[in-house]
């Protein structure tokens, strides 16, 4: 019987990816998944370390195994991820946890065969955390779990060190793939049947920018988009600093590519944006977004906000809300500020009390939902095209998403998922759509 293993993720979606690649390492080595913890051979935590609460999450999941480790010396504990990447982490985690087998970092997952077996022969605990980032490993088949959802890397790291965030120090320099590795790819994704590729990059908009390729990302998402057969095309994350029209006009050329941009703004004071390090004002900002739906008056945005960076006044907290009811986004993820320790920003004064972050984070919170709830009136009566992807045995509905990443339920006696279904929208709860289908199409795989 082979060994199984369980995969624990935290974090953004290239960490989701990276899992379904650490997935496919254990896959090549025999290795079967098993959906229960607790039959594991090997666990692997994958970590992240983005806010201080992502970290004590993983801190408060790997401490419970401690128990589990006594009753199967056999089972081998693996921990990589960002946050093995972050200084000094690496010692407090190996003091913590005497019982972590090995640990390795994210510029290095792709050694994780060769440090089981080094575990497995030598008997004792294995940490190999790469310093700097390497060449770009091409030959990992993913195990993919998220069908019809395909993710595709451009880009690995980020060179943009806006003054709160860690991942530049975690996860090294801004790396391009090569454009012909990347349109390879999703050939391939669209011939097994794939009906949505994201592709992945913490700033897709500097593709290319380390000079291993003259393609830019507007001329890589031209080529992508050309790809035969019928399926959907997104990119996270667009970088306002660098969000420039050649990519609206890709958008407009390819009907593909969903008419939505994830750009993040963090807040709407061009003084907080200064402090950031983001390298754009307020004004650039909405500017970029009237140009967008002036070429694409049906395009969606999303964003992110951080609220109580320090030195954020209440003057400059209701600049964000301003800017939010402005562009009218159709979703947006809401954090408060976490100092993140040697980033530009921890060192900084002016901390905002607690009690102030928690208060704006309720009033934007709420702020936010109501333009989401608004938005989802309006599907009231409307067709709309919803790519299949789940069935909900909870609900007993199946479930999918517009272009606009909105969730659409219905029910069939069919199975539906990786079809296109056109949706009568008859009712709109919250966030959530649900309707009757019309018709459908695009086979399944
Ligand atoms: N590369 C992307 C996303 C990076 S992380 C970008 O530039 O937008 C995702 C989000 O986490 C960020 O957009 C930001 O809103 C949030 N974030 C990053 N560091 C944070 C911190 N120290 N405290 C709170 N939120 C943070
Ligand atoms: Fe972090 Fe800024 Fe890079 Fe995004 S662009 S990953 S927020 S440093
Ligand atoms: Fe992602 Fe968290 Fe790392 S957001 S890049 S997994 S720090």
């Amino acid at each position: 019987m082979s060994e199984k293993y369980f995969i624990v993720t935290y974090g953004c979606q290239m960490n989701v990816h990276e899992s379904e690649k650490i997935a496919g390492i254990l896959r090549r080595m025999g290795y079967e998944e098993t959906p229960n913890m607790e039959t594991a051979d090997i666990i692997v935590f994958n970590t992240c370390c983005i806010r201080e609460n992502a970290e004590n999450h993983a801190f408060g999941n790997i401490g419970a195994l401690k128990k589990m480790k006594k009753q199967n010396p056999a089972l081998i504990i693996a921990v990589g991820g960002c946050m093995t990447q972050e200084q000094g982490k690496t010692e407090v985690l190996k003091k913590k946890f005497p019982f972590i087998d090995i640990m390795f970092g994210a510029l290095n997952f792709e050694d994780l065969e060769f440090l089981i077996l080094r575990k497995k022969r030598e008997k004792k605990r294995v940490i190999a955390i790469r310093e700097t980032e390497g060449e770009i490993v091409e030959n990992i088949e993913p195990y993919r779990t998220s069908y019809p959802n395909a993710w595709v890397n451009i880009t690995y790291g980020c060179n943009n060190f806006c003054t709160y965030c860690i991942v530049p120090y975690v996860r090294g320099r801004e790396r391009s793939r090569k454009p012909e590795n990347i349109v390879a790819e999703v050939e391939k994704l669209v011939a097994e049947g794939y009906k949505e590729i994201t592709l992945l990059g913490q700033n897709v908009n500097s593709y290319g920018s380390d000079g291993s390729t003259e393609v830019t990302f507007a001329q890589l998402l031209d080529k992508i988009a050309s790809i035969e057969g019928k399926f959907r095309l997104r990119f996270m994350t667009s970088h306002p600093k660098d969000f420039t029209e050649d990519v609206v006009a890709v958008m407009e050329k390819h009907r593909k590519i969903c008419r939505l941009v994830h750009l993040p703004v963090q807040s709407g004071s061009s003084k907080i944006l200064k402090e950031m390090n983001r390298r754009y004002t307020r004004e650039k900002y909405l500017e970029e977004i009237r140009t967008l739906k002036t070429r694409l008056p049906e395009a969606e945005v999303t964003t992110d906000i951080i609220v109580g960076f320090p030195g954020e006044t209440e003057e400059d907290y209701l600049q964000t809300e301003s800017l939010v009811r402005e562009v009218d986004f159709a979703s947006a993820f809401t954090f408060v500020y976490s100092p993140r320790k040697g980033t530009k920003a921890a060192e900084m004064p002016n901390a905002v009390p607690e009690s102030v972050q928690k208060d704006r984070i309720m009033r934007l919170v709420e702020l936010v939902n109501s333009l989401t709830r608004a938005k989802s009136e309006k599907y009231l009566g409307k067709t709309v095209e919803i790519l299949c992807e789940d069935y909900d045995s909870k609900k007993g509905l199946y479930m999918g998403r517009d272009e606009f990443g909105r969730m659409g339920y219905f029910t069939s006696e069919e199975n539906r998922i990786g079809q296109f279904v056109s949706l009568k929208i008859t009712k709109a709860n919250g966030i959530s759509l649900f309707g009757e289908i019309e018709n459908t199409h695009g086979e399944r795989k």
